[in-house]
């Protein structure tokens, strides 16, 4: 029957969770011709999607706001809506607790909801980034200790159609696990054209969930667990994270030689097999790289392995934010001045190019390492209006201006957002710290300029 209503697009699909992932997804169903209804714990935020205001980039309220009028994407906080769907999407997050452990309390809060509606012909998707064996061990029992319970409370709607047994999964409802993999703001790939991975926990459960993903995204793969589904997201984060690792440790090698890495690396990038180029920049950002490679680690103790490269890495991409701010110092020294009491303009804040996120953002650490050390600062991104520190204080961006630049005793470009004028910027600058090779198309000033 579900089979049916997803080939039709009749089912009535729902999204928990609707933040970077979960409100494109829920477009990108919703345009496939399905109903949506969203479902988010946020109340301040409900409100403004009910006003078709998006906060993601990615999702323009050209596209948001007529799906919201029409009545095709409803949003709500209200979880008795579970009830009601066919199709059910988790994209909560899954961020790390102290000393990276993975923290799956939005996990369990959604899928807690789920099992108290969960009905027959239901389909359950869990997207958030997580270790493998998670769907499994995790949600799997959840949703069948809570239909034991509701069996005992002869709660017919969780009894399968033979009313004397509780649903069964991949025969009554489907559970799979299928990793989102959108970059924010990368426009070539996006959702519907970057192949989705399934792996059900039965094979049944896969087919339900391909067929669905099949009406709105070009390419499927299946796998055969949730567990390949999930280990191959943590595979693809680790890679990255693991050779962005190796880049900056590249960078801090050739800084002792002399050499410009990113010399280096565009020589290396001319062999058409065999290497794929990385860079160094000042630390990892976002809210996936630096996190998702600790659940693998975390996961690898349980089987008694340490994970070296995950944590070598990140321990040399964490030392990057130090790096820059030796360069900092190194850049203020060449003029005779200190970094205590020196002004310095941080340009982009962002963890990455043209994109408005600072999740994670090493801005935050390599800031906190300049004030601790006296300096003042001010900051520009075009696409960050304001930042808050941990500790409260909040900082404006300021308009670039050549006046401005000439103010300051150093620029640090932290973020390459193709906006801004480089030009501009080395022109007037006394020293220029560029740790993204921004600067590498500008004309005139290379004497100021020190990369990492
Ligand atoms: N952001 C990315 O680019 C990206 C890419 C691929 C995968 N992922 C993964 O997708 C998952 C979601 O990431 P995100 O960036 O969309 O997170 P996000 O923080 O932008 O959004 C998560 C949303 O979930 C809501 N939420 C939390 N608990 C909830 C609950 N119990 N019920 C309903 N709503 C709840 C929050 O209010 C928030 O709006 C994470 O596992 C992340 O690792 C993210």
């Amino acid at each position: 029957m579900i089979l049916k209503k997803i080939e039709t697009c009749s089912a009535h699909a729902g999204v928990i969770g609707l933040g970077y992932v979960g409100l494109s997804l829920m477009v990108a169903i919703a345009d496939a011709g399905f109903r949506v209804t969203g479902i988010d714990i946020n109340p301040e935020k409900i409100e403004r999607l009910k006003r078709g205001i998006s906060d993601v980039p990615d999702v323009p309220e050209a596209i948001l706001g007529p799906l919201i009028k029409s009545g095709q994407i409803q949003v709500t906080t209200n979880y008795h809506v579970l009830s009601e769907l066919d199709i059910i999407n988790i994209c909560v997050p899954t961020p790390l607790k102290e000393n990276r452990i993975p923290d799956m309390q939005f996990i369990t809060a959604a899928v807690a909801e789920i099992a108290l509606h969960l009905h027959s012909e239901q389909l359950i998707i869990l997207e958030s980034t997580t270790y493998p064996g998670t769907t499994e061990e995790i949600v799997l029992p959840m949703l069948q200790s809570n239909l034991n319970e509701k069996l005992g409370e002869a709660n017919s709607s969780s009894l399968s159609s033979d009313s004397s047994k509780p649903l069964q999964v991949g025969r009554d409802f489907y559970l799979a696990f299928s990793p989102e993999r959108i970059e924010p703001g990368n426009s070539t790939y996006f959702m519907t054209n970057t192949p989705k991975i399934v792996g059900g926990v039965t094979p049944k459960c896969t087919q339900v969930a391909k067929t669905f993903y099949e009406q709105f995204i070009n390419k499927t793969h299946t796998v055969s667990s949730p567990r390949i589904a999930e280990m191959a997201k943590l595979l693809e984060n680790t890679f990255r994270s693991v050779n962005i690792g190796l880049i900056n440790e590249v960078a801090l090698i050739c800084d002792r030689m002399g050499l410009d890495v990113w010399e280096i690396i565009e020589a290396a990038a001319t062999k058409p097999f065999g290497f794929m180029p990385f860079y160094p920049g000042p630390g990892l950002g976002g809210h996936c790289i630096p996190i998702d490679p600790h659940y693998l680690s975390w996961q690898a103790r349980n089987y008694n392995y340490h994970a070296r490269f995950i944590e070598l890495a990140s321990e040399i991409n964490s030392s990057m934010p130090k790096y820059v701010l030796d360069k900092v110092i190194q850049a203020l020294n060449l003029h005779q001045k200190p970094l205590n009491g020196s002004k310095i303009l941080i340009l982009g804040v962002a963890y990455k190019k043209d994109i408005g996120d600072t999740r994670e953002s090493p801005a935050y650490e390599v800031i906190r390492l300049m004030l601790d050390k006296g300096a003042y600062i001010l900051y520009h991104d075009p696409h960050v209006a304001q930042i808050v520190l941990a500790e409260g204080e909040i900082y404006y961006s300021h308009t670039l201006t050549a006046a401005m630049i000439e103010s300051v005793d150093c620029v640090v470009i932290l973020t390459d957002h193709s906006t801004v004028d480089y030009d501009l910027i080395v022109q007037h600058a006394p020293v220029v710290v560029d740790t993204r090779n921004a600067t590498h198309a500008t004309q005139n000033g290379s004497s100021k300029i020190i990369k990492i």
